[in-house]
């Protein structure tokens, strides 16, 4: 989804709203540098998986209409997908009490994150901005992207559409005032789509100098 190189993954990766998921298990298997960071993570791995099982009942129970707005490709069906998200999370929840106490896990929450500047070669954030347009406000978008900037060379957030699947409204003021203020930024696609449209990653870099 976020279009990724070996390049990108050789070089030290913030994973931001990152929940519940295996990214960075996976990473620190292969040998890579990977840091996650995500509220959740005040929370015990018992307490994670607790609230995650609520959770996924209210998923399940409302798959019907996600049916309708995703492409069932990769992923054939509701039943799969919550396979392979128990998969991830089952991943994450072992990994996770070590991943804390070896600072790759780490509850920091947008609009702030407690980083130092240009930590991270590249930074990465799905399912959050823009997902949440309705309850996250444009403002919020810009000082969660200039955040993530800050902290990171390159900034990727996926997908550009909200949870409904319509496109984010916060995405075109977002990348005006991006753009007055000399960030670069470039939408390019990706081959990954799961949400019907949701095939493009918004790729921005902070000005140099
Ligand atoms: C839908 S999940 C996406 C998880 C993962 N990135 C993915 O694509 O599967 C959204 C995540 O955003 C996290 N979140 C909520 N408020 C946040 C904030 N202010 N800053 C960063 N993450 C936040 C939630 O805890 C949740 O794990």
């Amino acid at each position: 989804m976020f279009g990724l190189s070996a390049q990108d993954l050789s070089g030290r990766i913030l994973d931001c709203a990152a929940g519940p998921a295996s990214f960075n298990a996976e990473m620190t298997t292969e040998g890579q540098s990977a840091v996650s960071c995500d509220p959740l993570y005040r929370f015990t791995a018992r307490e994670i998986r607790d609230r995650n099982e609520e959770t996924y009942e209210v998923e399940l129970a409302g798959a019907g209409g996600l049916r309708a707005r995703c492409v069932w490709k990769d992923i054939e069906s509701p039943a799969r997908l919550g396979e392979t998200r128990m998969r991830a999370i089952r991943r994450f929840l072992d990994d996770f009490p070590r991943g804390f106490r070896e600072g790759r896990y780490r509850p920091d929450g947008l609009p702030m994150l407690s980083f130092g500047y240009d930590t991270f070669g590249l930074a990465l954030c799905s399912h959050f901005l823009f997902t949440y347009s309705e309850q996250l406000s444009a403002d919020l978008h810009l000082a969660a992207i200039e955040e993530v900037c800050r902290v990171a060379g390159e900034t990727r957030v996926f997908p550009l559409l909200n949870y409904d699947g319509e496109p984010s409204p916060h995405l075109p003021p977002t990348l005006n005032e991006l753009s007055a203020r000399e960030y670069r930024d470039e939408t390019r696609l990706v081959p990954y789509q799961f949400q019907k449209g949701g095939n493009r990653v918004l790729c921005v870099e902070a000005p140099r100098g």
